[in-house]
């Protein structure tokens, strides 16, 4: 198991570059299912969710390859076992966006249901909810749901918001489904996010039928049959929003290349009103800080509201605030895990119910902590950058799931981050 120190404080200086996004890849990789060929995915990151993925989509019966650079090809001519199994499931929850174009294509699908999460209860009924609406008939059985549509899916109006709003992996779920599917199926309150934008765009490259790109109604008119694609997917917004926080906590300056501000509006909106110099130009931005960092109330929405994908690192990042700073979880209400972690090296952060009170500190201060889940350790990297002394970081394995080798592009701009095997 690989483990990191970091030593403290830095000013991190330079140029990082952006890689391609996780949370869009995911999904697209699944879309291949839904048309028989070679499909060609570009700007894809070499990290462990994707290899899940890729190994994931071999078990249904592709070929799956990945070029020495950021190229994976999937080969979806024979899909001959439409089971989702549990071994693989239990790694990557997003396994689960198979099941709507394993039923599109296939008719059935057996797909291991997921089960618990370090960022606190994550149902699936939507998605269920979705793909019944379109025509499935779907039961749990021995921990698996299996789904059927042996006439095929049928169009419907579906309203997908949940409790804490639209769904994301939801609407990739029955978006996707919704395109074999006979006749028009409405989307209500679909994910706005970048990534289903994202999937959208290369379905209909695909040669799907969809009206309302980016907005929470989708129209989608079912066809018959869909294409492969060659497709590249777009930057990781929550790595640069990590990349941000980054030069932010240690008072530095980077350049951020292959950023897209624009999905990022109410990140830099925060940066901006706590005092930062954010600066765009074309392909990235310059992110600097000179002075003290103001405090800031942060709640937590759907997109275009401000991510729960970037909580824990501006948590971070207010801790060294000067005064209280309040920040909201509206989308994980219990995804804290890097809270008492992040009070382990000094930082004040007072929690009740969903809502933490960030009493910022002068400095913080190194020490051994624990990774949780792939966003809590990268606010635990940036809070180790920031801190006095060196700070061990355990269970690496959970940033190495979203940000490739964060070592290796860190460490040229200023970082002292070395990674030991124990
Ligand atoms: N929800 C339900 N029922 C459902 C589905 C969701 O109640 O059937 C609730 C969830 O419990 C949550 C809210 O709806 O309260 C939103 O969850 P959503 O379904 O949008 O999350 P997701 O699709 O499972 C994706 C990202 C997450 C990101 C969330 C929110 C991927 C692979 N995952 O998850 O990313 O936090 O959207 O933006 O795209 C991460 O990258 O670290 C990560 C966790």
């Amino acid at each position: 198991m690989d483990v990191f120190h970091i030593t403290g404080p830095v000013q991190l200086k330079g140029t990082v570059k952006v890689n391609g996004s996780k949370n869009a890849a995911l999904p697209i990789m699944a879309a291949a299912i839904l048309a028989e060929g070679i499909s060609e995915l570009n700007n894809v990151p070499n990290l462990s969710d994707i290899s899940v993925c890729a190994e994931l989509l071999e078990t249904l019966g592709c070929k799956v390859t990945r070029d020495g650079n950021d190229q994976v090809t999937v080969d979806s001519s024979v899909i001959d076992n439409p089971v989702g199994d549990y071994e693989i499931v239990r790694k990557m929850r997003a396994s689960i966006c198979i099941l709507g174009p394993l039923l599109a294509r296939c008719g059935k699908a057996r797909v291991s249901m997921p089960g618990g999460c370090a960022i606190g209860y994550r149902p699936v009924d939507i998605h269920l909810m979705g793909l019944h609406e379109l025509g499935a008939e779907i039961k749990i059985e021995n921990g698996y749901i299996v789904a059927e549509a042996p006439k095929g899916l049928i169009g419907r109006e579906i309203f997908l918001g949940g409790p804490f709003g639209s769904t994301v992996l939801g609407t990739a779920n029955v978006l996707m489904a919704a395109t074999l599917a006979k006749g028009i199926t409405v989307i209500e309150s679909a994910a706005c996010e970048p990534e289903i934008t994202d999937l959208v765009q290369c379905l209909k490259k695909m040669g799907a039928k969809i009206k309302g790109t980016g907005s929470p109604r989708l129209v989608i008119k079912g066809v018959r049959s869909l294409k492969p694609f060659e497709y590249s997917v777009i930057p990781d917004r929550i790595e640069a929003g990590t990349f941000m926080a980054a030069a932010t906590i240690t008072s530095g300056e980077l350049k951020i290349e292959n950023c897209r501000l624009e999905d990022l509006m109410a990140v830099v909106d925060k940066l901006r009103n706590i005092g930062v110099i954010v600066e765009k130009y074309n392909g990235g931005c310059v992110v600097s800080r000179t002075g003290a960092l103001k405090t800031s109330q942060i709640t937590t929405q759907p997109y275009p509201g401000f991510p729960t994908d970037l909580q824990a690192q501006f948590m971070a990042l207010l801790s060294l605030a000067e005064g209280n700073s309040i920040i909201i979880e509206k989308i994980f209400p219990d995804r804290f895990m890097h809270v008492a972690e992040l009070n382990r090296m000094a930082a004040n952060l007072y929690k009740e119910g969903s809502t933490i009170i960030v009493s910022g500190v002068k400095k913080l201060i190194a020490a051994p902590v624990m990774a949780s889940d792939l966003r809590a350790s990268a606010a635990l990297v940036l809070a180790a950058m920031a801190a006095a002394g060196t700070s061990t970081i355990n269970r690496v394995y959970h940033i190495d799931r979203g940000y490739e080798r964060i070592e290796e592009r860190l460490n040229p701009v200023g970082a002292k981050i070395t990674r030991e095997n124990i």
